[in-house]
């Protein structure tokens, strides 16, 4: 299974597939690693560990329409069965989920339909939930929506910070992120 990994950030869960995929346990051939800015901790993380890396700059481009044209361009022409959005903070127009239709996954860092968006972790603290998670899900081209694959439940403590929190909920996110992918590696993708 060939896949394209889309980064805007840290990329801590990419250094989890990454690792996986060093150590044997996971199947899945890393085509390239790309991000929509300059200086991202994903792609570093992926050219450390000597995988293709592109950057589709958001602002090189005169509107959004062009960039995601740019953006599904780059990804198509390494011919993934699957694309990954692990922490891609931008949303992507209709032509791209319909480019890649059925083959665009996304994790979430909260239970959807619950607190979508960029800041997850931060609106269920700030809401007062006891239970918050993460939501591998195929994504559309709305905000953190699409079919749900599959959820952890994460329980909220007394005292958690937005950091503290993020931090168990990601441990959950990597378990279910590289049991999907290994679940798909295995059986093939299936169809939304
Ligand atoms: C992850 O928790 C991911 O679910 C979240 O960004 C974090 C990226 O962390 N994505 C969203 O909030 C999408 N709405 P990382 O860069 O360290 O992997």
């Amino acid at each position: 299974m060939r896949i394209v990994v889309l980064v805007s950030g840290t990329g801590s869960n990419l250094q989890a597939v990454l690792d996986a995929v060093a150590a044997g346990s996971l199947d899945v051939d890393i085509a390239a690693v790309g991000a929509d800015r300059h200086g991202t901790g994903g792609v570093q993380r992926a050219a450390d560990a000597g995988c293709e890396t592109f950057v589709v700059n958001f602002r090189d481009y005169a509107d959004r329409a062009e960039w995601n044209r740019a953006l599904a361009a780059r990804v198509a022409s390494y011919q993934p069965d699957l694309v990954l959005s692990s922490g891609f903070m931008r949303i992507v127009d209709a032509d791209f989920i319909d480019a890649f239709a059925g083959r665009y996954l996304n994790t979430h860092p909260a239970l959807l339909p619950s607190f979508p968006g960029a800041h997850g972790v931060r609106d269920a603290l700030a809401y007062g939930v006891k239970v918050t998670g993460c939501t591998v899900h195929w994504a559309d081209a709305g905000v953190d929506t699409g079919p749900i694959i599959a959820q952890a439940a994460v329980e909220v403590r007394d005292g958690d910070t937005e950091e503290s929190l993020h931090e168990r909920i990601k441990v959950q996110e990597r378990r279910l992120l590289l049991q999907t992918l290994a679940a798909f590696a295995a059986d093939g993708v299936p169809s939304p």
